[in-house]
């Protein structure tokens, strides 16, 4: 199960995050290393392992983290943008995610909001952001970001799923019947989330959320079950500015999708 990094290092030269590849053949979880760093004053970083034993998904699940089959990486990042952007990390991360898939297996994977990685309706990867505010400079300005942690878990050369995930979970290599380096993978997932991060500093919001709008077949017309205030289901219709899901709910109302859990029904 060996892992290169010079590999994946010559592979992303002239990046942001070129020379900064650390490699654990296992540790609890990628994200939780990133977060220390960032406490201890580091402002970036990458963190690849081969296996997490306490890997994190989004609303305190875990994540499932087979050694040497997938791809666990987080990456600490500290773009100047308000807080208010930190969604839009999330979903330009999941545009880069599925750039790397395409770019790696062919494969055109689908985003449900906001950023589950899914292949023929089954979940392949997914992506926990983490992020810290700045203390603001004086009572007027607006919070800005003070770093992110952006972890990215991509099931690769997993050949079959524990029971209770095998109909939800899927990986690049049960879609493709092919196996895929993880080091590829990760390259190129890094030069992808790096353009990302750039065209988040430069562009309007709006581009971004119309990408994001174009590529995921969740934004608009699917009919979801949305697992907050209650439970209630109805029809996606869009993004808001700040890139949160709108749904007209069956009951009437348009509501905003704050936390994800959103599920075809
Ligand atoms: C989700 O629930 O869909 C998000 C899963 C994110 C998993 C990745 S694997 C690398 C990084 N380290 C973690 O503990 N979680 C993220």
């Amino acid at each position: 199960m060996s892992f290169d990094v010079n590999a994946v290092e010559s592979e992303i030269a002239g990046t942001g995050f070129c020379g900064q590849i650390v490699h654990f053949s296992s540790i609890g979880s990628t994200n939780t290393v990133a977060l220390e760093a960032a406490q201890a004053g580091a402002r970036t970083g990458v963190w690849v392992a081969d296996e997490q034993t306490a890997g994190r998904g989004r609303g305190g699940h875990q994540w499932y983290s087979k050694p040497g089959d997938g791809l666990y990486v987080s990456a600490l990042v500290a773009p100047s943008l308000p807080m208010k952007s930190a969604l839009l990390i999330s979903l330009a991360t999941g545009l880069a995610a599925r750039q790397a898939i395409a770019e790696t297996t062919e494969l055109e994977a689908d985003i449900r909001w906001p950023n589950d990685l899914l292949v023929h309706g089954r979940k392949c990867g997914g992506i926990l952001v983490e992020t810290s505010v700045a203390p603001p400079v004086t009572d007027e300005a607006e919070a800005m970001l003070r770093f992110a942690v952006i972890g990215v878990g991509i099931n690769l050369n997993h050949e079959r799923f524990p029971d209770e995930m095998a109909r939800i979970a899927t990986s690049l290599q049960v879609e493709t019947g092919q196996a895929v380096s993880r080091e590829k993978v990760l390259a190129a997932l890094l030069r992808s989330l790096d353009r990302e991060l750039i065209r988040l500093s430069t562009e309007p919001a709006d581009r971004l959320l119309h990408r994001f709008e174009i590529t995921s077949t969740w934004v608009r017309g699917k009919r979801v079950r949305v697992e907050e205030h209650g439970g209630y289901t109805g029809v996606t219709a869009g993004l808001n500015g700040s890139g949160f899901l709108l749904v007209n709910s069956d009951d009437g109302i348009r509501r905003t999708v704050l936390s994800g859990g959103v599920r075809e029904q």
